[in-house]
């Protein structure tokens, strides 16, 4: 890490939260500037003080995604040389149940934020390197999480379109959309995270963006982060979608409450 390359601004979307804390450790060693944003001031406020010690001049923002007029100043004040979107929303829930209220939310803070965040960068050029974090669940549709499977894959066909209409431009602006499997945060309850294998078989948070600075320092547009979630993609392409609906509905459903 100590020879990676300076970033001079960054932007961290979700510092907060359990990935994007691990992510907020590691740069704040190696950009000049790190802004921390999310939702939780008192959260936020917590992490400045914690990696005060670090070469970084840090500062932070409170921005709640589903506010349109605080994300549509927030787009406006953006400069950054590379912005990781670490934000996401999930609830365990069968889908007919999920709320208006609650389904909104997911979609706002999953997709139709990001998407708006994108398109401001593109067009004001305010941000070269924009990272969105995809899921396994954008890849395989996961029963009981329909909504966030549903706008995560909705986010991570966005990226990749927007990607290479990008590339097709020349365009100095890169979008890259790493997938994550299982990682221990706390986006799912616990027993939810039981149900897909507990602890033990998840992904670390610090394994989680350890791999994320990994993959953007090879200059990697898109990739699956940790060796065993690429071989479980590889896995997925081999069996029927009815058999991988069947068998994460089978696990999911034991973590409802
Ligand atoms: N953990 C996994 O198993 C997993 C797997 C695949 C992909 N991912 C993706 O990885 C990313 C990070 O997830 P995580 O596991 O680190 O989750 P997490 O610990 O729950 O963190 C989520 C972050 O999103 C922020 N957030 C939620 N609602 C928001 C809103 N309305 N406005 C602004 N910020 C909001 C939270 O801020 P507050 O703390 O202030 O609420 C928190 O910082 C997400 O995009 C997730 O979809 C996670």
């Amino acid at each position: 890490m100590e020879k990676a390359k300076k970033i001079k601004k960054v932007v961290l979307l979700g510092a907060s939260g359990g990935i994007g804390r691990q992510l907020a450790e590691r740069l704040a060693q190696r950009a000049d500037q790190l802004l921390l944003v999310g939702r939780d001031e008192s959260r936020l406020r917590q992490a400045v003080k914690e990696l005060g010690e670090s070469p970084a001049q840090l500062d932070y923002r409170v921005l709640d995604m589903r506010d349109r007029a605080a994300l549509e100043q927030f787009a406006h004040n953006l400069e950054a040389d590379l912005l990781i979107n670490c934000s996401g929303l999930a609830s365990l829930e069968q889908a007919a149940n999920l709320t208006a209220a609650a389904e909104a939310d997911i979609w706002q803070v999953n997709c139709l934020a990001p998407i708006f965040l994108m398109k401001q960068a593109v067009q004001s050029g305010s941000c070269t390197t924009f990272v969105q974090l995809s899921s396994l669940a954008a890849i395989c549709p996961h029963p009981y999480l329909a909504a966030y499977s549903a706008s995560k894959a909705a986010l991570h066909s966005y990226c990749l379109s927007l990607q290479e209409e990008l590339r097709q431009a020349g365009s100095a602006m890169k979008i890259c959309v790493y997938t994550l499997g299982p990682t221990q945060t706390g986006i799912l309850p616990q027993q939810a995270a039981a149900a897909l294998g507990g602890g033990g078989l998840q992904l670390q948070a610090s394994a989680a963006a350890a791999g994320i600075l990994k993959q953007l320092e090879k200059e990697r547009t898109s990739a699956v982060i940790g060796a065993r979630y690429r071989l479980l993609v590889c896995l997925m392409k081999l069996l029927p979608q009815s058999w991988q609906l069947g068998l994460l509905g089978h696990y999911l459903r034991k973590g409802l409450s």
